[in-house]
């Protein structure tokens, strides 16, 4: 009998495995595919090893700029991917590794619910049973793939955010259908290496969801580097290469030798015998309360599977809540201060309530912002580059309720904002804290002395 049974071996998965692990507990983890998970795997690491290849190249490729030039510059796309392959063993190993220092039993297999009685819940995995006293339920989220006509067809033209990190050559040209987060990092990764980039995009603007104003600029900014960003543009049919879509009434068309199709992520909830225990689902995920426990007693959810933040970050600690619950500490998931970041160059970081959403929630809050190039460690770093740094804050108190950046390094200095935010910390309280000087997140003590 284990005191816990995770199903899914993702960033919720895993580290839920390790805290419980550390703290005592019997832990069974099952994994079909390689730990990790999605972001270990196919998204937030891969992803950000080539966004590291491209900007290295960008960097020399425009050197000039700092004075220094670089002559037969080129780079090998080949070995840009065999350095992804390279860090994703790497990190994976690593996580085996904590499993195994954790005491944590890993069985590599498809994990199947049978059901829950007297003695607990039963999991099978081949001619295996299994059974737990608590099941935290971690299967994560697949590519949506839309029904539009043409598109199954298309056959290996279309990619998803799995298929595409493993081209072995470099596509001329590249459309992709859905300007969001992945959409962005991979338009980013491919406009930097020369490939032609178009963007499809059903809204009126890039990242929804994002501070309306960053996304704006960061658009600008692709726009200039040479992407084609059509928004408000409803795909309608693939044609073989070809992409037609509506726009402003009329009908148009672009071709890519590849198409990748990033309109979103859905929980995985069939496949695995949910049915069996009778777990409510909610908006097509499982439906969790604050301390992510599903409608059925001892089980629990975390992660992509929920449907609610698809953010690697977030399905951590919502695994840890379930740990420290389990183990005698009180904790709740609060989302209020969960950061999104989008690792295009320049990156793109944000906390907290956007003005957009502060207004459809009719918060009273004024904005304090300034451009990037008030933090002198950002001029002398980004010669040229745009960039701002947004705080809003609440009226009546004063405190921090959004931070919203654009350009580097946001995503490395967003998490100070997130602390502000957690510890609801008010302009006041922040301005007497130190930042290191010369830093660009000096950015944040700036703006709000604005
Ligand atoms: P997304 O929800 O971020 O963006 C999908 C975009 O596709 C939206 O802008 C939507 O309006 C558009 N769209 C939908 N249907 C369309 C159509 N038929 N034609 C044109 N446009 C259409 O989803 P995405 O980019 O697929 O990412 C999936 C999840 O993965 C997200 O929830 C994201 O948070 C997560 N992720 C996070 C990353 C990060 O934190 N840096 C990186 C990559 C993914």
């Amino acid at each position: 009998m284990y005191d816990l049974i995770i199903i899914g071996g993702g960033p919720a998965g895993y580290v839920a495995a390790e805290r419980a692990g550390h703290k005592g507990l019997n832990v069974l983890i099952f994994e079909k595919k390689n730990m990790g998970g999605v972001c270990l795997n196919e998204g937030c690491i891969p992803t950000k090893t080539l966004l590291y290849s491209a900007k290295t190249y960008d960097n020399a490729l425009h050197g000039d700029k700092y004075g220094i030039t670089v002559e037969n510059l080129k780079f090998d796309f080949e070995k840009i991917v065999a350095r992804k392959n390279k860090v994703v063993r790497k990190l994976v190993a690593g996580v085996e590794g904590k499993m195994k220092s954790n005491h944590v039993t890993v069985v590599k297999g498809e994990a199947i619910i049978k059901g829950k009685n007297s003695d607990g819940i039963a999991v099978a995995c081949g001619d295996e049973n299994y059974l737990g006293k608590n099941l935290l339920i971690c299967t994560g989220s697949e590519a949506f793939i839309p029904p539009i006509p043409g598109l199954a067809e298309a056959g290996d033209i279309i990619l998803t955010n799995r298929e595409i990190l493993d081209l072995r050559q470099q596509p001329r040209s590249l459309v992709i259908i859905g300007g969001g987060v992945i959409g962005m990092e991979f338009a980013s990764f491919y406009n930097s290496l020369g490939t032609q980039v178009t963007v499809v995009e059903m809204l009126p603007e890039i990242l929804g969801g994002l501070d309306g104003e960053i996304s704006a600029m960061l658009r600008d900014i692709y726009a200039k580097k040479g992407i084609n960003i059509n928004l408000q543009a409803k795909v309608v049919k693939i044609e073989g290469n070809k992409v037609f879509f509506e726009k402003d009434g009329k009908t148009d068309s672009v071709e890519g030798e590849k198409i990748l199709v990033s309109v979103g992520r859905r929980p995985v909830t069939k496949g695995f015998g949910l049915e069996n225990l009778g777990v409510e689902l909610f908006k097509g995920g499982i439906k969790t309360d604050e301390k992510m426990r599903t409608n059925i007693p001892n089980v629990f959810a975390a992660g992509d599977v929920t449907g609610f933040s698809l953010l690697a970050h977030t399905a951590s600690r919502e695994g840890e809540v379930v740990v420290n619950n389990l183990t005698a500490r009180n904790d709740r998931m609060r989302y209020n201060a969960i950061p999104g970041v989008v690792y295009t160059n320049p990156e793109v970081a944000g906390v907290g309530e956007t003005e957009e959403s502060a207004k459809a929630k009719g918060l009273k809050y004024k904005v304090l912002k300034l451009p990037m190039a008030y933090a002198g460690r950002f001029v002398a770093e980004n010669e040229g580059g745009a960039g701002l740094c947004k705080v809003l804050v609440g009226e009546k108190y004063g405190e921090v309720i959004g931070v919203h950046l654009l350009g580097n390094p946001s995503s490395e200095i967003i998490y100070g904002a997130c602390i502000a935010i957690e510890q609801e910390m008010t302009v006041e309280e922040l301005q007497e804290v130190v930042f290191p000087h010369p830093t660009v997140s000096e950015i944040f003590k700036e703006t709000i002395f604005a």
